[in-house]
């Protein structure tokens, strides 16, 4: 089998709508993922996530160029394809008409669970998704956000070798977005390789060995988390905590042209570019005359590194 879970080049999809000009959602990508890894797929609304994951789970042809899954084919060895992964897309996919119980049974039985295992199985992700109580309603009849943990349930029933998620954690709470975090972690290290796409950036930081950032259908940026941060050169986040908070402070932050900066009671945060003896200049200027609690200086989050990427391409 491949060592690779996907291998992208020169991928296309051009939509046209009659009447109306060609879109190219996704505009000549090439990249590879290796197996057993935790994949983020960034980029701001319409940059061409979902009409990817669409090509590389069979659901729509490419225009031009070529993906592979696990060495198949997407168009030439789609069937094989569909065999080996599991995928929770943007619109509902799940069968409406069955109850929650059955989705997860012929779910199980597609995918060649004996019986036993299955029922086991499902019992233990219906309690996992808290959706025991739903058991027996039909999936039609529930409300959004039950439906998607449906969905989501679903790709922790079988041990598909490649798991596609877009944007999996929308409608869900806090409490359960943790446990499915924890979860797909757990599913990586059983060797399952799992691509996904969200517009929570702390998710991903938190979640993906390796991040590609798309705007436009093209590349923007591509690697793991110290490598994007590398790329922001010199984003540094800065948090204090005074004694009370001093007078004038918004103007004193506002006057360091900072990216961004809150106040939260007796916390400031702000975000820099700049050297990083300058930034110690800035905090020591904060901090004078006046009584600090608490300093600390971080790199910079992926979400300065999303905005700084993306305005930088807004400009080009
Ligand atoms: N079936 C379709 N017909 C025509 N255009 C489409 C179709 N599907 C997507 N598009 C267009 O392709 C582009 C990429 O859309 P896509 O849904 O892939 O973006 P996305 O990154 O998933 O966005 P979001 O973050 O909003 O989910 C958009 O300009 C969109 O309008
Ligand atoms: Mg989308």
């Amino acid at each position: 089998m491949s060592e690779f879970a996907l291998e992208v080049e020169k991928l296309v999809k051009v939509y046209a709508p009659r009447g109306k000009p060609a879109i190219r959602a996704v505009d000549g990508l090439s990249f590879s993922v290796p197996r057993g890894i935790i994949f983020g797929l960034l980029g701001p609304n319409g940059a061409g996530k979902s009409t990817l994951l669409r090509m590389l789970t069979t659901l729509t042809q490419p225009s031009e160029g070529s993906a592979r899954v696990l060495g198949f084919d997407v168009v030439r060895k789609a069937l094989e394809v569909r065999r080996r992964i599991a995928s929770v897309i943007q619109e509902t996919a799940a069968e409406l008409f069955l109850s929650v119980r059955d989705n997860f049974l012929t779910y199980a039985k597609f995918h060649g669970l004996e019986r036993t295992t299955a029922l086991r199985r499902s019992a233990a992700v219906m309690e996992t998704f808290q959706l025991t109580e739903e058991a027996d309603r039909k999936v039609q009849d529930l409300s959004g956000g039950f439906r998607r943990r449906v969905q989501v349930a679903k790709v922790f029933l079988a041990e598909t070798p490649v798991l596609f998620l877009d944007e999996y954690s929308t409608g869900m709470d806090a409490i359960l977005k943790r446990q499915v975090m924890s979860l797909l972690r757990a599913e990586t290290q059983k060797g399952r390789t799992i691509i996904l796409t969200t517009q929570v950036l702390s998710e991903a930081e938190e979640l993906c060995d390796d991040i590609l950032i798309l705007n436009k259908g093209k590349q923007v940026a591509r690697g793991d988390l110290n490598t994007l941060k590398l790329l922001s050169q010199g984003v540094y986040e800065v948090a204090m905590t005074f004694d009370r908070l001093p007078e004038g402070i918004a103007a004193d932050l506002q006057a360091l042209v900072p990216l961004r900066y809150s106040v939260d009671q007796n916390t400031i945060e702000i975000a820099f570019k700049a050297e990083e003896a300058r930034v110690l200049e800035m905090v020591s200027e904060l901090a004078r005359n006046r009584r600090v609690v608490h300093v600390e200086v971080r790199g910079a989050s992926l979400e300065d590194i999303f905005v700084e990427l993306m305005q930088g391409r807004e400009a080009q």
